[in-house]
């Protein structure tokens, strides 16, 4: 018996088997739960998810193409859930984008309207945009996860943007949680270490976070893929049915140390 066993949920964010969603739905999908699946528009990211989805080893599943800054596209996928399947129990929300030209040191102050606007779209509003469009479909109650990393908390040289808009998801997953909670539908967000994704490449100075958190960290290394979707598993399951409006941090201690 699976942790996950009939929990249908729908999994946004992976772009290639490197990604934290792809070792979300590889937890979930171990401990029996349904993963559906949404990849960015166009051919060559459906090949790329497709590729990573296939290693999961699922028989057969339901995938679409969706771009989360519009509110059309996020209507037809949530439309298109909601006719084809009776229930949803979770979802998965990791995904993220900044302009990478102002994820650079001393590159803050000066960041444009249009670069601030849009990081805070894709990578905090989606969460709320989804949320909504995800509630209705949870009709016996349910379980949201967002991504976030401790440039929400610190200032973390490189993270710029991108922190203040993990500032807003982290509170937008409180919010989430006060208004949801009525409905018996938990939402929470994992902080994650850093590990080496795509996106994680357009930060500057990545390798060095890497580094410090090895030589900082309580555990004395980085986390894995698999760590955060196990913690993942805990979020979505009935293991956390008391947990809601929650930051949980799966970064091998290193947000908790001062020095
Ligand atoms: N990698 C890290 O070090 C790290 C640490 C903490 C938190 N996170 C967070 O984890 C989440 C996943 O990132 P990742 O590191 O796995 O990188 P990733 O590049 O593998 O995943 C990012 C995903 O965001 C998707 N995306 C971007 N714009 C989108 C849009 N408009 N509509 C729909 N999807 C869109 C991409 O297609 C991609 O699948 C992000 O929220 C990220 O900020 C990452």
């Amino acid at each position: 018996m699976g942790l996950m066993d009939n929990k249908r949920g729908l999994v946004v964010g992976i772009a290639n088997d490197h990604s934290y969603a792809y070792s979300i739905a590889e937890s979930l999908c171990r401990e029996g739960a349904e993963c559906l699946f949404t990849h960015l528009p166009g051919e060559k990211m459906e090949r790329r998810c497709r590729k990573a989805v296939d290693k999961l080893g699922l028989e057969d599943y339901w995938i679409s193409p969706m771009d989360a800054s519009s509110d059309e596209d996020l209507d037809r996928v949530f439309d298109a859930i909601g006719s084809e399947f009776d229930q949803l129990d979770f979802l998965v929300h990791s995904i993220a984008y900044a302009d990478k030209d102002w994820l650079a040191r001393g590159k803050f102050t000066a960041t444009p309207r249009e670069v601030f606007t849009q990081a805070m779209d894709i990578s905090a509003y989606t969460y709320m945009a989804m949320a909504d469009r995800a509630a209705p479909l949870m009709k016996d109650g349910g379980s949201m996860i967002a991504m976030s990393y401790l440039g929400a908390e610190k200032a973390v040289p490189g993270y710029n943007v991108m922190g203040v808009a993990k500032a807003a998801l982290e509170a937008a997953t409180r919010y989430l949680a006060m208004e949801l909670g009525t409905r018996n539908i938990r939402v929470n967000t994992i902080s994650g270490g850093p590990l080496r994704t795509m996106s994680a490449m357009a930060v500057a100075g990545f390798g060095d976070i890497l580094g410090w958190v090895a030589e900082k960290a309580p555990l004395q290394r980085n986390i894995t893929g698999a760590e955060v979707g196990d913690s993942a598993v805990y979020l979505l399951s009935d293991l956390s049915s008391g947990v809601t409006g929650q930051i949980l941090h799966v970064d091998a201690g290193f947000s908790t140390i001062g020095l």
